[in-house]
C-alpha cells in the first residue's frame, strides 16, 4: 500500500466513527435517506474549504443540495451549474436558491489584482468586469473594505444571472414558488447575513434586472 493511502486512513476511522454516531441517535437516518431526496434548498457556494455549506446553517444531510466553485460564480455558459439548477428547480423542486459567498474570498481577491493562474483567470473574468461596473464605489474604499464590498457585490450580481436563467423564470411563469437569496459568509466570526436581495418572481426579477446599484 503507498503512502498516500495510508494517509487517508483517519478519514475511514472517521468516517465510521460517524456512522455508529447517527445510528445512535437517529437509528432511522440512513433508511430515510434511502427513501427520499427531497432538500428545500439549493445552496451556490465558494470551493473555499471553510465554508462547508450543511454546518454554517444547521442543515443535515438530504436537506440541501449543493454546487460550489471558485466564488461562486454562474455563468450562463456554465453547463455544470445550468444543469444543477434546471435539476434542483424542475426535479427536486427546491424553495430556495440561496447563492452564499464569502468575505475573505481568494476568487475575488484575484480579480483585484493582476493575474492569476491561465484557468483560474479565465474563471474570474467576470468578476473583474463586476469591478469595473462599480469602480466609483469601490475606488472610495481602503484595501480591506474593497475586497469585502466586492464579495457582496459578487453575490448580489450572480443574483441577478439567476434572474436570467430559463429554467427559474419558467418555475415562476407556471406558479411554483421559487425564491433567490443572496447572502454572505463571514469566515472572520461564522456570521451569516442576508444582503437583501431576494427575488420571487419574475415581476421581482425584471424590476431587480432594470435597477442600477
Ligand atoms: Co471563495
Amino acid at each position: 500500500m503507498c503512502q498516500q493511502c495510508d494517509d487517508l486512513n483517519h478519514l475511514f476511522d472517521n468516517n465510521r466513527a460517524w456512522i455508529a454516531r447517527m445510528n445512535e441517535t437517529d437509528p432511522d437516518f440512513f433508511d430515510s435517506l434511502t427513501r427520499t431526496h427531497a432538500p428545500e434548498y439549493l445552496w451556490i457556494g465558494c470551493s473555499d474549504a471553510r465554508v462547508p455549506a450543511n454546518q454554517i446553517v444547521g442543515l443535515k444531510p438530504g436537506e440541501v443540495f449543493v454546487h460550489r466553485n471558485i466564488a461562486n460564480l454562474i455563468n450562463s455558459s456554465d453547463m455544470n451549474v445550468l444543469t444543477v439548477i434546471e435539476y434542483a428547480v424542475e426535479v427536486l423542486q427546491v424553495k430556495h436558491i440561496m447563492v452564499t459567498g464569502h468575505y475573505g474570498c481568494g476568487g475575488v481577491k484575484a480579480a483585484l489584482g493582476d493575474g492569476s493562474p491561465d484557468m483560474v483567470e479565465h474563471w474570474i473574468r467576470p468578476i473583474r468586469k463586476y469591478a469595473l461596473r462599480h469602480q466609483d464605489e469601490l475606488a472610495r474604499l481602503d484595501d480591506q473594505a474593497r475586497w469585502d464590498r466586492l464579495c457582496e457585490i459578487n453575490v448580489i450580481e450572480q443574483v441577478r444571472n439567476l434572474c436570467h436563467i430559463p429554467s427559474i423564470r419558467n418555475a415562476w411563469a407556471r406558479g411554483q414558488r421559487l425564491e433567490l437569496h443572496g447572502l454572505i459568509y463571514d469566515i472572520r466570526d461564522g456570521v451569516i447575513k442576508s444582503l437583501d436581495v431576494s427575488i420571487c418572481s419574475r415581476e421581482q426579477a425584471d424590476r431587480f434586472l432594470t435597477r442600477c446599484d
